[in-house]
């Protein structure tokens, strides 16, 4: 039998994985490829580690450039994470006519551009599934299952710990901070886990979403940008009494003038499928013009989850399948990103105010000044000091002009907090 050479950067959570799931579905995979894949050789921090995995049948280093650099592998897989060493062991392993496989969503979204050029130019495959939505195999579905189609947007749960924290914040009213911990210790969570509550791992997977769904360049910088750190008890009882769950969206969308790149907390209507999307599943909803809408649910991050993506990697480099080609990165073009500004969406605000008479009808004033209208208005009297909690959705309207509400309401007297203003979308 032909035997596949590999070595692995990293052996924690997904590292580990993948050796647990190559170990377990050797016979199966090799059924489906018809070669042996040896992992000769693993990178880790410090050899001693307690592993999730059986390490004794390969060669352990902590000089992960003796991974990159050792003559007898074909392919390396990244799995270490951040953008700094990473991008220096990737680069080193492309040069040395290595195959890439990485999970390394934040490598792709700041350095994608240039590593792919490399990869291109020593014709090398440069791989990336696990980076997007943990197992589900979207970023495969988008490059060859989608390839006859249009896309027109792409839209979803893309951070399997922020939506692992907002579904136990509306189930268990759990406390935020409780959450993160746990969702840290299953493993779900960055090394830096900001990078999960304030948007930025889902920008880095907005950014290769909408790089294969349209053929941009990878434009990480250009994604408005919005964690769920603000979100809070109150936002979920007034959505939920609103018919409304609120989940973080990533959302990739072709607009007239170019395309829209944005991850922030959203209410999404109870009927909808993304709202039943709980703990640390994913759900990508794909609009195209021939399949229509297409929608992708599975586990979003965890370790033999996300090394389903990886190992499909690995056996599309085996099969000769899913060349750089067809993920649409040989033609990629700067595309314009719209200005959030002009963003269109109905909204939610919910406002602190002092209860005084005449209030009620000052707040709708200000919607009227605008020229917005409001679909709908809960108010409640809450606290000792006769503050009254209101939570309005309203029609659709710009960013720029229900910032300008949000601004007029915290400007005037009768206002107690600063607003909380979130998106509401309609996904179908
Ligand atoms: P992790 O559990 O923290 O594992 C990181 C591994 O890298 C560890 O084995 C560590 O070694 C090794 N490492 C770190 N710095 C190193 C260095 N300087 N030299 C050599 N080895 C080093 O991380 P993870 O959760 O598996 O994530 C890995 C990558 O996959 C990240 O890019 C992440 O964003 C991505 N990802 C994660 C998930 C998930 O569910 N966790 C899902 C999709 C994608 P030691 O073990 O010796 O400390
Ligand atoms: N921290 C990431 C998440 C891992 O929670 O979604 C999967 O990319």
């Amino acid at each position: 039998n032909t035997i596949m050479k590999v070595g692995i950067l990293g052996l924690g959570t997904v590292g580990g994985g993948v050796i647990n799931v190559l170990q377990k579905n050797s016979a199966s995979i090799e059924r489906r490829t018809g070669v042996q894949i040896e992992l000769v050789i693993a990178g880790v921090r410090d050899v001693t580690k307690k592993r999730i995995c059986d390490t004794s049948n390969i060669k352990l280093t902590e000089d992960p450039f003796e991974v990159v650099n050792h003559p007898d592998i074909d392919v390396v897989l990244e799995l270490i994470g951040g953008f700094g060493l990473a991008k220096e062991l990737v680069e080193a392993a492309i040069n040395n006519g290595k195959h890439i496989i990485t999970a390394n969503k934040a490598l792709i979204g700041n350095h994608g551009n240039e590593l792919m050029k490399l990869a291109n130019k020593k014709q090398v495959r440069f791989l990336f599934e696990a980076s997007v939505a943990g197992g589900i195999p979207i970023i495969k579905a988008l490059g060859q299952g989608l390839s006859a189609n249009n896309i027109e947007s792409v839209a979803g749960i893309i951070n399997g710990t922020g939506n692992f924290i907002l579904t136990d914040m509306k189930e268990k009213g759990r406390d935020f901070d409780d959450v993160l911990k746990e969702a840290q210790a299953l493993g779900y969570a960055e090394e830096d886990p900001t990078f999960d509550i304030e948007g930025i791992d889902a920008a880095h997977k907005l950014s290769i979403l909408a790089a294969i769904a349209f053929g941009t360049e990878i434009q990480f910088s250009k994604v408005y940008t919005q964690g769920i750190s603000k979100i809070t008890t109150e936002d979920i009882l007034h959505a939920t009494e609103l018919g409304y769950t609120i989940k973080h969206l990533g959302i990739a969308k072709r607009v007239e003038d170019g395309i829209e790149l944005r991850v922030h907390p959203t209410l999404v209507s109870n009927s909808q499928l993304i709202a039943q999307v709980d703990g640390v599943m994913n759900a990508v909803m794909v609009k195209s013009d021939a399949l229509g809408t297409s929608l992708y649910y599975g586990a979003g991050a965890g370790d033999e989850a996300t090394a389903s993506a990886v190992i499909a990697d690995l056996n599309d480099i085996i099969n000769n399948q899913t060349s750089n080609h067809i993920l649409g990165w040989k033609s990629q073009e700067k595309i314009n990103v719209v200005d959030n500004d002009a963003i269109v969406s109905e909204f939610f605000l919910r406002l602190l105010v002092s209860d005084i008479k005449g209030v009620l009808s000052k707040v709708t004033g200000i919607f009227n000044d605008h020229n917005v209208s409001i679909e709908a208005l809960i108010q409640k009297q809450v606290d000792e000091n006769k503050n009254a909690h209101i939570a309005i959705t309203t029609d659709r309207v710009s960013t720029k002009t229900v910032m300008n509400i949000k601004k007029a309401i915290e400007a005037s007297d009768f206002n107690q907090a600063e607003v909380q203003l979130i998106h509401i979308e309609l996904l179908d």
